[in-house]
């Protein structure tokens, strides 16, 4: 059935055989590792699927052989047949079409196993992409060390933040029974070059750390190492108090250095190649350091050193705020973390959402890229569409992703984008990284609709090369997900690739925020203004008075803006420069000022949010087209999720604008439609 299980590798009957199409395949290896062998299976399931009959495995090298070999599978290969390998790095692979003895054949090296797996999702891609697979010389490397899934997932399968079913760790019947499923995920990671995954929720408590779940832990690293997949966990601060028994969980106190040594160790047991823990410390309530006054630094430290003999790492997340803290919400994390740049352990790394407030459908690029040279940071992106209207509204976030990732940071010289920060290049990081809040769950389709799909997808493929372009990943899903037709991919395309801006404008336009209802962040709400907390408050964020709206974050309110470096402070911080899309991120504005197309601050954005309408409305037309082009089960949910976004969309313009209207008591602009 189309129900969307397979996700982007379906690999459709190709119409025709492509040239150069392999008639074997063979593992030119002396040792055949797991991880080959999950090459292997790949190989075979992909060529019956879009060749008829799956390739026949060979021990011998004949004309249009697929080869693999790695330089550390024993290779079997003739002296200097395998290429040198030294530019890919440990995960990179080369994909050539060359000759061995003589015979034409397609060649997929690499140093590691690993490496041959990604290079053989690579060539499959393409002949599934309908691409050429003749005359191949391409050398791909990923530009992150570390690129992981992030599971919101707890214990009892609750998915926090999660809209596509429950969480797929069946904690209940591990370790006895291991979902096939896992595989599969492993699969669908491996095949866009995941090699990480945080199994628990940053919000956990400590139970995954006790034996009967590590037993568990142990048994899905199991089905996911063959395919390059480490597993990492949520640490929570205060679990030597809550397992340990111990008076307090101080990072300077030894015994509580010895239990967290202890406990790594103890993990080590269970999975060899544990990756490490990622902590949310001193963020909204949880534990942390900081309730012994000692710094994220010294947390972080202590627990380096417990993983540091293992070759494990911590993630510490700068996901900080607090509602005690008069500051600025935006600013904080920046305040607390700059000051610490070089006393981190060599094994950590800082983990920062993409903007300062919390993966809004547009903020700008969080102040501490570029800010810490001597901290690695890495960059941690939402695809789950906590903001973005959940699984129901189309949302691809390659565009967004690709805003952040592309935007110029100035940190070292015009040209320090973000994606040159996380990936090393501008302060020679040792390790880099890119983390993703998963949208998986138990639903067929797994995150919940067929496009969120694609979130996934382009968040492996950015976080392998940040620099690749939204587009680019988007087509290269369409193909593999919906059609090789041209005009069904460019009409599929174009649909995602306007659908992020349609959310902007109708939800959160010219640089607002934060205006989802309380707590679920489900609709609007920017009426809500008695929270007791000023920071979840959509009042704190708009500061929508009779005189006008925006948030002043110049010098004249809270000076967020000088957290940027120079150019682009003076950028933001100036009416005549910043940009429209930013404007009441940064000001705060009159209702009739006037915008750089003539028309008051109120027209444009009442505009705005029709224009949103407007879009989602030619998003259900591209759609509609499609009909009978597209399976009808897939076709029909997307059509009816569409209706649903339509609908929203509309609640969202009426909604804020009869809001904005009870206080700025301003007539709507003219050919505006009135709110019911
Ligand atoms: C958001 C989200 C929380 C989450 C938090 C985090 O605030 O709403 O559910 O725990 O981010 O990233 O830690």
């Amino acid at each position: 059935a189309e129900d969307g299980y397979e996700l982007w590798l379906r690999y459709e009957r190709l119409d025709q055989v492509p040239k150069a199409a392999p008639h074997s395949v063979v593992a030119a290896c002396s040792d055949v590792s797991p991880t080959l062998d999950a090459a292997l299976s790949e190989i075979s399931r992909a060529s019956a699927s879009m060749l008829g009959q799956p390739l026949k495995q060979s021990g011998k090298i004949s004309r249009n052989a697929l080869v693999l070999a790695s330089g550390a599978c024993g290779t079997s290969l003739p002296d200097g047949a395998l290429p040198t390998v030294d530019q890919v790095g440990p995960e990179g692979y080369v994909l050539q079409s060359t000759r061995i003895n003589g015979k034409p054949v397609t060649l997929i090296a690499a140093q590691s196993d690993a490496g041959v797996l990604y290079g053989v999702f690579d060539y499959l891609r393409r002949m599934s992409s309908g691409d050429a697979v003749a005359d191949l010389d391409v050398t791909s490397r990923p530009k992150t060390k570390l690129r992981l899934l992030n599971h919101w997932d707890n214990l009892d399968r609750h998915v926090e933040r999660g809209y596509s079913g429950q969480s797929i760790w069946d904690w209940h019947r591990l370790p006895g029974y291991v979902d096939p499923r896992y595989t599969d995920y492993a699969r669908a990671n491996a095949s866009i070059g995941i090699n990480g995954t945080s199994l628990t929720n940053v919000n956990s408590d400590a139970t995954v750390l006790t034996p009967p779940y590590l037993e568990k832990v142990a048994a899905i690293a199991n089905v996911l190492r063959p395919y390059g997949i480490k597993v990492y966990l949520t640490a929570r601060f205060s679990a030597p108090m809550e397992l340990g028994g111990l008076p307090t969980a101080d990072p300077l106190d030894p015994a509580v250095q010895a239990w967290w040594q202890a406990k790594t160790d103890e993990i080590y047991d269970y999975v060899p190649d544990f990756g490490g823990f990622l902590v949310k410390a001193n963020s909204e309530g949880q534990p942390g350091p900081q309730d012994y006054g000692r710094s994220h630094a010294e947390g972080a430290n202590m627990l380096a050193r417990a993983v540091a003999p293992h070759g494990g790492v911590v993630m510490w997340r700068a996901f900080v705020y607090s509602a005690e803290e008069p500051e600025d919400r935006v600013k904080q994390a920046y305040t607390e973390f700059v000051p610490l740049d070089g006393q981190f352990a060599d094994n950590v790394l800082v983990q920062v959402k993409n903007g300062p407030l919390d993966f809004q459908p547009r903020e700008p690029f969080h102040p501490l890229f570029g800010a810490m040279p001597e901290t690695p940071l890495m960059i941690e992106l939402q695809i789950t569409k906590e903001y973005l209207g959940f699984s129901t509204h189309l949302a691809y976030l390659g565009t967004l992703w690709e805003e952040v990732l592309s935007a110029d940071t100035h940190a070292e010289g015009e040209g320090t984008t973000v994606a040159s920060v996380v990936d090393g290049e501008a302060h020679d990081y040792a390790y880099t990284g890119m983390a993703g809040v998963s949208n998986i769950g138990t639903d067929r389709n797994w995150a919940g609709s067929i496009f969120d799909q694609a979130n996934w997808y382009a968040f492996g493929r950015l976080a392998w090369n940040p620099d690749a372009s939204a587009e680019d990943i988007a087509r290269e899903w369409v193909k593999q997900t919906f059609s090789r037709k041209p005009e069904i991919v460019n009409e599929i395309t174009a649909i995602m690739m306007k659908s992020r801006e349609a959310v902007v404008d109708y939800m959160t336009p010219l640089g607002l925020t934060h205006l989802m209802g309380t707590g679920h962040h489900y609709g609007p709400a920017p009426w809500v203004d008695d929270l007791g907390r000023a920071d979840w408050t959509p009042y704190y964020y708009h500061k929508a008075t009779r005189d006008g709206i925006g948030f002043d974050r110049t010098e004249n309110g809270s000076d967020a803006v000088d957290q940027y470096a120079g150019p682009i402070a003076q950028e933001w911080a100036s009416l005549d420069t910043v940009p429209d899309n930013l404007l009441l991120w940064f000001h705060h504005v009159p209702w009739d000022y006037e915008m750089r197309d003539g028309s008051t601050l109120w027209q444009s954005l009442v505009a705005h949010y029709s224009r949103g309408i407007a879009t989602v409305e030619e998003m259900q037309a591209e759609w509609a087209s499609l009909k009978g082009q597209i399976d009808p089960e897939r076709f029909n949910q997307v059509t009816d999720y569409l209706k649903i976004q339509h609908e929203e969309a509309q609640w969202w313009r009426d909604a804020s604008i009869a809001y904005w209207q009870s206080i700025n008591d301003l007539p709507l602009p003219e050919g505006e439609a009135p709110p019911p």
